[in-house]
């Protein structure tokens, strides 16, 4: 183990845990689909809400929600999610395609479909991690739908709290050949032990021209967001307190290690992206989202 004990240890599935939030996320990137004014499409998404017991009573479009885009879960959070999704569909399809980097590695995949929806370029290969009751789900229903990848697509079972690079290497991982690295919506929920060793594992795993995004929290105190009608209508509508989910300890400044190591960083706050696109979500007080960040950075060529 690279970190401490953790409230999520134990469950391994979609059904509670940590593994339930990926449930959520698919829940909005279903809702996001079926806007019309969506900026991401993901027409996999309500296929996994619908067919786990634990969300399948879940809303998967904004006209099934009573208060629609006023609900601080189902609009803002949701809406926060689909930029979130679009914005991570761009940086992955562009830094593919400039970097000639053709491996990608999905930290916590949960149930990101992108090795279905996105338009790969040949011979990309997708390694998708989580653990292994996640990935079970998503492979059984991705089965029942006859859903066909558009690259090679290599679930890779293992706890991100465990030392995960023999895994990746045993499922054809070149740790010689650039890759494009996500760990989207992750990093909060680990250690802060397994955080740094993620970070510096991926550097040490990338060659030159590899690129990375990641998102974080840069809240110096989670907890004093806890009334924020975000974590408190996440709580009373679908029963998931992010907050006991989250890792309370002080975050490593994962953007700084990299920019230390030689990469470039870029860091943006979510709502850089709401006036980017002209939708999503904009700071408001008592904001659950105010400390979030997105982490672009890329490791130069030698
Ligand atoms: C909020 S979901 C995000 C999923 C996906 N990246 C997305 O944005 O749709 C968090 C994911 O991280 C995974 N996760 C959390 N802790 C993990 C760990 N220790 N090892 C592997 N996966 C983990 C969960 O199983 C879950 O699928």
């Amino acid at each position: 183990m690279v970190g401490t004990a953790h409230p999520n240890t134990g469950v391994e599935g979609v059904e509670g845990g940590v593994g339930v939030t990926a449930l959520m996320v698919a829940a909005a990137r279903a809702i996001e689909t079926h806007r019309h004014d969506t900026l991401a499409s993901d027409v996999y998404a309500e296929h996994f809400v619908l067919a786990a017991p634990a969300s399948a009573a879940w809303p998967v479009r904004i006209q099934q929600v009573d208060d629609g885009d006023a609900n601080p879960l189902w609009g803002r959070f949701a809406r926060y999610f689909g930029l979130r999704t679009r914005v991570l569909d761009d940086f992955l399809l562009r830094s593919v395609r400039t970097s000639g980097a053709r491996q990608v590695v999905l930290l916590g995949a949960g149930l990101d479909s992108r090795a279905y929806r996105l338009d790969w370029p040949d011979g990309c290969v997708i390694f998708e991690i989580d653990r292994e009751g996640v990935l079970a789900f998503k492979r059984g229903v991705l089965d029942g739908l006859s859903a066909t990848p558009k690259a090679a697509r290599v679930p890779v079972p293992v706890d991100l709290r465990d030392g995960w690079v023999g895994a990746l290497a045993d499922a054809g991982f070149d740790p010689a050949a650039p890759t494009v690295w996500l760990a989207e919506g992750l990093l909060f929920y680990l250690p802060s032990a397994a955080e740094t060793y993620l970070i510096d594992t991926v550097d040490r795993l990338s060659a030159g021209g590899s690129a990375l995004a990641f998102e974080v929290k840069l809240d110096k105190d989670l907890m004093e967001y806890r009334d924020s009608p975000l974590y408190t209508s996440t709580t009373r509508q679908i029963g998931i307190d992010l907050l006991d989910l989250f890792d309370r300890e002080p975050r490593p400044d994962s953007a700084g290690g990299l920019a230390g190591k030689g990469w470039s960083t870029s860091v943006h706050t979510p709502f850089d992206f709401t006036r980017e696109h002209g939708r999503g979500p904009l700071p408001e007080d008592n904001d659950a989202l105010a400390g979030n960040r997105w982490v672009f950075a890329n490791k130069p060529r030698p």
